[in-house]
């Protein structure tokens, strides 16, 4: 089974990526989290240290846009593509209100001529693969079978389910039945995404599904950097390597946006990591409450000193 590390906006940064794959390894692509490209057709400083492949080492990494505009998002696929990218992926599941309110992301799954039209100008114009990563449906899941007969028009490289609706978040459970049902009727190879937080969850859902060939992990990789690594029979985080994370991206953070910033794109991390340890509760409360670094710091530092790791 291929497994990629899910982008996540705000946690798998171009500084995290770097520090987990020369750390951890183990994910075989990892998807950045979305570009939002406007009709200005110029990339961002920002999009830029996040994607130019020479902040980008050691790993396979595939680009992500979030657009409603098909112009847009394709001259962002050939100026991905000009970089070296030979994927990039196209957001359908964002569900925040304020990207669905622009009909970006889910928003497009209620818009079914504004999805084609989106699909139509990047298929007919992209030189690289794209892949669609798409929840079920925006309010029910009656409404994906017309939606995977539209993602069946063209020529997509791999679909990637986040097994719920829009209206669903990411909260309760994963609906198994329309996996199913994308298995069997997609053109593209489907890979599946939801849910799938442990090494067991992994080993149950590759016993479910034994002709599988792919699943993306986010939350579950958050919390347990060294999950991909087990995933391949290799050994757990140790408290050392789970440090060295901290410390190699804390610096790396503070040099790039400052003490204060630094902290604030740290505690993202935190709320996964801290999943890690056991009894973490009111480490996690004082750390959440504060907004002085040195207090921040101190509870780091008391997690590894205090708190077991939950496999320990
Ligand atoms: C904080 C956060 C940020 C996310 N950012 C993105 C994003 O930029 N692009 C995207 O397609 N999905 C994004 N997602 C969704 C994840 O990629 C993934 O689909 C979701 O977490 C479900 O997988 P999981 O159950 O393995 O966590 C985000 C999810 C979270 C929790």
């Amino acid at each position: 089974m291929r497994y990629d590390f899910a982008p996540m906006e705000g946690v798998t940064t171009a500084f995290y990526r770097r520090v987990h794959s020369a750390l951890f390894g183990g994910a075989d692509r990892y998807f950045a989290p979305f570009i939002s490209p406007t009709s200005d057709h110029l990339f961002t400083p920002r999009e830029l240290r996040e994607l130019l492949p020479e902040n980008n080492p050691g790993q396979t990494l595939v680009p992500q846009l979030l657009c409603k505009s098909g112009e847009d998002a394709l001259w962002a696929v050939r100026g991905l593509a000009d970089m070296g990218y030979e994927e990039v992926d196209l957001n359908l599941g964002c569900p925040s209100a304020t990207v669905t309110a622009k009909g970006k992301g889910a928003g497009l799954l209620r818009t079914p001529d504004a999805l084609r039209e989106l699909l139509d100008t990047v298929f007919a114009g992209a030189e690289v693969r794209i892949s669609l990563k798409s929840r079920l449906g925006y309010t029910g899941t009656e409404e994906f079978p017309a939606l995977l007969e539209l993602y069946n028009q063209y020529p997509v490289a791999e679909l990637i389910l986040h097994c719920r609706t829009r209206q669903e978040l990411y909260a309760g459970p994963v609906h198994y039945e329309a996996f199913d049902y994308a298995l069997a009727h997609s053109r593209a190879p489907v890979c599946f995404n939801g849910n799938l937080f442990t090494a067991e969850d992994c080993a149950a859902f590759a016993a479910a599904y034994p002709a599988q060939g792919a699943a993306m992990l986010g939350r579950g990789a958050a919390r347990d950097p060294a999950l991909f690594r087990r995933l391949r029979g290799g050994p757990p985080a140790s408290r050392e390597e789970l440090r060295c994370l901290h410390e190699e991206l804390y610096a790396l953070y503070r040099e790039a946006f400052g003490a204060v910033n630094g902290m604030r794109r740290m505690k993202e991390l935190w709320s996964y990591l801290l999943c890690s340890f056991s009894g973490a509760e009111e480490i996690r409360k004082r750390m959440f409450r504060t907004k002085d670094v040195g207090i921040f710091e101190d509870c780091v530092a008391a997690a590894f000193r205090e708190l077991p790791l939950r496999w320990e």
